[in-house]
């Protein structure tokens, strides 16, 4: 019997992909390109690798072409406001490839405020979304439906501010242009169809996404130890970030110090280490956790 293999559309390059691809490495994937690195096989589990632009990912999954796909928020929300047929479901926030959808206008231009877009022509790739939040504001402005270097429209003179992604706000500042407000919050998202698959295809795709979220929680979690008087305890404890019940352990020869060992869930940053040093904490060591399983 041949196993049913599931197919997962990636973006072949730009802001997702290589996160993408590092995601399923550290789920244990390896993708082995093709010539035409448009299609890959996967070895571990029966998987297969669609590259493909962005643009294509929500309709390839909407439509059942493929069975999972890694998409940006705001490609995967201007999908489903634009398209009533449109009823592929989110199955994880994957919390990579952060960026948000904005409106943007000329830095010493006229519009200073959310209310003066009255009346003017927004150029975006994402003519749903902005109407949407421009209905919401009350603001009746025209759109102008741009694929690509949105940017450029204020210098061009065919539009009087623009709504579109900004990750480092690198290409507003190259093209003198200021945020004006926030539309979406945006981030990389696991999406399947709303379809039921086969039971064997619905196996693997749990396999994969359940690894994904040990790859991500592990990535965010950290594995501290430190050394601490006993009086200092209940102190330093509290300062664990998302630690739940650290393991105590006795120091030898230092019958008023132990050892305390703790799984942070949340990210450990150097304040946090100055803070347990100041509580008493000495010997702090904060190591990577590779993989984790509850
Ligand atoms: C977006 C957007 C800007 C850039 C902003 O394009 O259109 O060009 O990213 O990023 P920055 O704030 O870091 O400068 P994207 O990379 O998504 O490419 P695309 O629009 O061609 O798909
Ligand atoms: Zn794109």
């Amino acid at each position: 019997m041949t196993t049913e293999r599931i197919r997962i559309a990636l973006q072949k390059s730009g802001r997702l992909s290589e996160d993408s691809l590092d995601l399923l490495k550290g789920c244990g994937l390896h993708v082995t390109r093709s010539r035409d690195q448009l299609f890959c096989r996967i070895k571990e589990l029966p998987i297969d690798v669609l590259l493909v632009r962005d643009d294509d990912i929500p309709n390839f999954v909407n439509s059942g072409i493929c069975d999972l796909g890694i998409v940006g928020e705001n490609m995967f929300a201007e999908m489903q406001c634009a398209s009533h047929s449109f009823s592929a479901i989110v199955l994880e926030r994957l919390g990579f490839s952060l960026c948000r959808l904005a409106v943007a206008v000329p830095d010493n231009g006229p519009i200073r405020a959310i209310a003066d877009l009255a009346n003017t022509t927004i150029a975006t790739s994402y003519p749903c979304l902005l109407q949407t939040f421009l209905k919401s504001q009350n603001i009746q402005a025209k759109t102008l439906v741009m694929k690509g270097s949105v940017e450029v429209a204020p210098r061009l003179k065919i539009a009087d501010a623009i709504c579109d992604i900004v990750a480092s706000g690198a290409t507003l500042a190259a093209n003198n242009l200021r945020e004006l407000t926030t539309v979406l919050q945006s981030q990389a998202l696991l999406i399947r169809p709303a379809q039921k698959l086969s039971p064997e295809k619905e196996d693997v795709v749990n396999r994969l996404r359940a690894r994904m979220q040990g790859t991500l929680t592990a990535e965010d979690s950290k594995y501290v130890m430190l050394h601490a008087e006993k009086t200092h305890l209940p102190d330093i404890i509290k300062l664990l970030p998302g630690a739940e019940s650290p393991t105590i352990l006795p120091l030898q020869g230092q019958p008023d110090k132990v050892a305390v060992h703790a799984v942070c869930r949340e990210s450990v940053f150097w304040e946090t280490m100055e803070r347990l040093q100041a509580a008493g904490a000495s010997a702090i060591l904060v190591l990577p956790i590779e993989k984790m399983m509850a």
